[in-house]
């Protein structure tokens, strides 16, 4: 399944395409492993400068697999999901996004962690945390209050808000609105003008310009912590079987 995260190079950018498309490009553990990979040759190769983060079908990322949340999800470091939000909260060189559709769960926490997010018009952004009986993660409970303010996170977080196209561009969640049909390429565009800037001078823009990585560390840590409590609860498994199990 790591074939549904698919990695490719263009001259200093590497291109990340989640391709699950018929689960809503829902994240199991074999492409948290990949997402994992790919930030670690990111960071590792002098000649990516940048990355690129898009997703293949109609929906950006329906969040993680409801499935791995029932069996064998664990949040621990050296575990896929820990190496991926670790990984993510740690990138030393910039992310560009191309978002279409809905983004639930980590398919919007991850965006926190992206420096130019270029969505089409039909976005649909949300992570229902309270509803599933869960917490924020990927740093998020930190990120997300200080970009939007404290009361919108919690209309989020809590009641489910789901945020479209104009309130996410007023939020400062999104750079630009796009027709869907020049998502990809306005993204890609973006990501070239990165890759070809002095590099130096734009890996130290991004560390200067975002809160200490390590300060965002000790929160993914704490939520962690409270996320696998949450999901060993019975409420939680009663919310995740409900889900697997609802007739449409
Ligand atoms: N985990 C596992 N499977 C998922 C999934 C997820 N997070 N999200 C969608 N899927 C699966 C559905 O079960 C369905 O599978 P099936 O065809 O085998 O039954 C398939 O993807 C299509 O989903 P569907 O709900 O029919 O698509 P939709 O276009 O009507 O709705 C979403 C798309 C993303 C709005 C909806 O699927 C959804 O709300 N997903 C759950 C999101 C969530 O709670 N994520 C966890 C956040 S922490």
């Amino acid at each position: 399944m790591a074939g549904d995260i698919e990695v490719g190079t263009e001259k200093g950018i590497l291109i990340l395409t989640i391709n699950r498309v018929n689960k809503k490009n829902a994240l199991c553990e074999d492409m948290y492993s990949g997402l994992a990979d790919a930030f670690e040759q990111l960071d590792r190769d002098e000649t990516i400068r940048c990355m690129l983060i898009k997703a293949n079908g109609d929906t950006f990322c329906a969040g993680n697999d409801i499935s791995f949340f029932l069996n064998g999800y664990n949040m621990v470091p050296n575990a896929p999901v820990g190496r991926f939000l670790y990984g993510l909260a740690g990138l030393t060189k910039p992310l560009v996004a191309a978002v279409q559709g809905a983004g639930v769960g980590i398919g919007l926490t991850l965006l926190l962690h992206c420096d130019l997010v270029f969505a089409a018009e039909d976005i649909r952004l949300s992570a229902p945390f309270g509803s599933l009986g869960l917490v924020p993660e990927a740093g998020s409970s930190q990120l997300l209050p200080a970009l939007i303010g404290h009361r919108r996170a919690m209309e989020i977080f809590l009641l489910g808000k789901v945020i479209k196209a104009k309130e996410a561009l007023a939020y400062g969640l999104v750079n630009e609105i796009v027709p869907i049909a020049k998502l990809h390429e306005t993204a890609l565009n973006a990501a070239r003008t990165l890759a070809e800037l002095p590099a130096e001078a734009v890996f130290e823009t991004r560390r200067l310009t975002r809160k200490p990585s390590e300060a965002l560390s000790k929160r993914i840590e704490e939520e962690c912590k409270v996320f696998m409590q949450r999901i060993a609860s019975e409420e939680v498994q009663t919310i995740f079987k409900r889900f697997l199990t609802r007739t449409r």
